[in-house]
């Protein structure tokens, strides 16, 4: 296996689009950012030198790291910021992942600029389980704010309000033909007729899910999340924020210029942007071009049931050389509620509903961001910067995606983490609610792959759910978009020592605390059995046993 070098240095650098120049921070002055290329397998060291002018994070998203937390990134939960002025080196350890991820900034709202491809090459000796692809292109599908991201989400934040919404979506950087200023720069990927490409989508997005497409053009998707699936032959696909999908395009339709195209999948309440990102999928020559390429026919930003569709096919390949090892004997189940909320605010004049500020919760528990890392003060033991404490179950029972009072529940604030026995079977079962704008919540974890074996609307129903799980052939992703009003069980074997965060893509939902940290330890201490059998055994017992058993 090949051991890589890279340099990442981030600076601030100027860009021009939708009819204005303004700076934005960068890695090597590019947007998207560069590309880290290697085979499954390999390692990487990536130095980052920061010449911006404050701290930041980079974090390597859907890559297990194993035993190797140190150099996952999240601010404040493995490493602090990066200062301005300094340097430092991040090891990244490549095992089985195979297909596409990518790297983003993870402080903030800095990765909205900050992000870049991770392609992971079959295992030097090993091919693809499809035809070798004539040619492969990556789509990042970014945004564009006219405004700074980091001043966007401070006044969201202050005013306990929503954050403002992008002015574009991009594809490659580009906002494409269908936005002011954009038509010279629109990203065109020039085909040969007959020829097959791997496209490699990565959503780079902040805030909303995409419908993707290309006119006319059948899209056969093969993997997801650096792990390869059953092909999926779709005229388009749902990508959430965090997600990456690898995707077998032919260009066997007449020679012309296709529209590729990317619009929200946004159910939701809150202010959204609702504009398209288009690049064009260009014929090579010898024909004249239509005086406006044709479009792909993409679901409504709302149509719930075109993402469930899509979602319904994702199915591992499951063969012998990318075998399944789906848990079946849970040895830890957590039932987990996703949340947005309100709480009480500070100030008078809060932009939130009915006089509150929005929030967002995992089992009722708003993080806390801590100013010194998780991962340090739990393997040196300062104390008072996380409790143990995060609960198995919500702390009451209610009618989770009935019609419930948006002040039913007010969450409590704090940075109260999970410790998993290393080893152990894990179950979490997500459970969307409707008690502030019920949405849907693309989940992601830090420092492990989960299967995803089931999914459904409305509560989860310990009767009737599980007997609809996919043990066979689930796929095996790092980030999954939780049904609106609706449930999702995912499992896993917690054997990656380390501290890793947990948390909705949707970054104003993260930055609202819809984040918790799940530390799976191979010392796991008597006072963590302590922790976790006190939780199991309060006044919540009854309230597990109610939804659990
Ligand atoms: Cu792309 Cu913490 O994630
Ligand atoms: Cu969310």
């Amino acid at each position: 296996a090949a051991v890589h070098y890279y340099d990442f240095v981030l600076e601030e650098t100027n860009f021009t689009k939708l009819c204005s120049t303004k700076s934005i921070l960068t890695v090597n002055g590019s947007f998207p950012g560069p590309e880290i290329r290697v085979h499954a397998g390999d390692t990487a060291f990536v130095t980052i030198h920061n010449n911006g002018t404050y701290g930041v994070t980079i974090h390597w998203h859907g890559v297990r790291q194993p035993r190797n937390p140190w150099s996952d990134g999240p601010e404040n939960v493995t490493q602090c910021p990066i200062p301005p002025g300094t340097s430092f080196t991040q090891e990244i350890i490549f095992t089985a992942e195979e297909g596409t991820l990518w790297w983003h900034a993870h402080s903030d709202w800095t990765r909205a600029t900050v992000h870049g491809p991770i392609i992971i090459l079959p295992k030097t000796g090993t091919t693809y389980p499809f035809a070798e692809p004539d040619a492969e292109q990556t789509i990042v599908l970014g945004e564009w704010y006219k405004g700074d991201v980091m001043a966007i989400i401070d006044e969201a934040l202050a005013s306990g309000g929503d954050p403002n919404v992008s002015d574009a979506f991009t594809v490659n950087g580009q906002p494409g033909d269908l936005y002011g200023c954009s038509n010279a720069t629109t990203f065109r990927m020039m085909v040969d007729y007959g020829k097959t490409y791997l496209l490699r989508v990565i959503n780079a997005i902040m805030n909303e899910e995409m419908f993707f497409g290309i006119a006319n053009h059948t899209l056969k998707v093969v993997g997801m999340d650096a792990a390869y699936l059953k092909p999926i032959e779709v005229p388009y696909v749902m990508i959430t924020p965090g997600q990456t999908m690898d995707i077998l395009v032919t260009a066997n339709q007449p020679r012309s210029h296709y529209y590729m195209e990317a619009s929200p999948f946004a159910d939701t309440s809150a202010p959204f942007d609702n504009t398209s990102t288009t690049a064009v999928f260009q014929y090579q020559g010898g024909y004249t071009p239509p005086s406006k390429p044709y479009f792909p026919s993409l679901p409504a930003y709302n149509n719930k049931t075109a993402v469930g569709n899509f979602t319904k096919l994702l199915r591992s390949l499951a063969s012998k050389a990318h075998p399944v090892s789906v848990p079946l004997n849970i040895t830890h189940r957590i039932f987990m509620t996703v949340s947005v909320n309100q709480i009480a605010c500070a100030n008078a004049s809060c932009a939130g509903p009915n006089g509150n500020r929005l929030s967002a919760s995992l089992n009722n528990i708003s993080f806390v961001t801590p100013t010194i890392d998780i991962l340090e003060a739990y393997y040196s033991g300062i104390p008072n910067v996380f409790n143990k404490t995060f609960p198995d179950v919500p702390p009451y029972l209610f009618n989770f995606t009935g019609d419930v009072g948006s002040n039913t529940l007010f969450p409590s604030r704090g940075t109260e983490v999970k410790v998993i026995e290393y080893g152990a079977a894990v179950e979490i079962i997500w459970q969307g609610t409707n008690i502030g704008a019920a949405e849907n919540h693309p989940m992601h974890l830090h420092g492990y792959s989960f299967y995803v074996v089931g999914m459904g609307d409305g509560n989860f129903d310990n009767k009737t759910s599980p007997s609809t799980y996919n043990l066979v052939d689930p796929p095996e992703v790092n980030t999954i978009g939780l049904p609106k009003n609706g449930w999702t069980t995912m499992r896993f074997v917690a054997d990656n020592p380390g501290v890793w965060f947990m948390h909705c893509h949707l970054e104003r939902h993260a930055s609202w605390g819809m984040d918790t940290v799940i530390i799976s330890s191979e010392c796991y201490l008597e006072g963590d059995k302590a922790s976790n059998a006190n939780i199991r055994n309060a006044a919540t017992q009854e309230l597990e046993l109610a939804l659990l058993d």
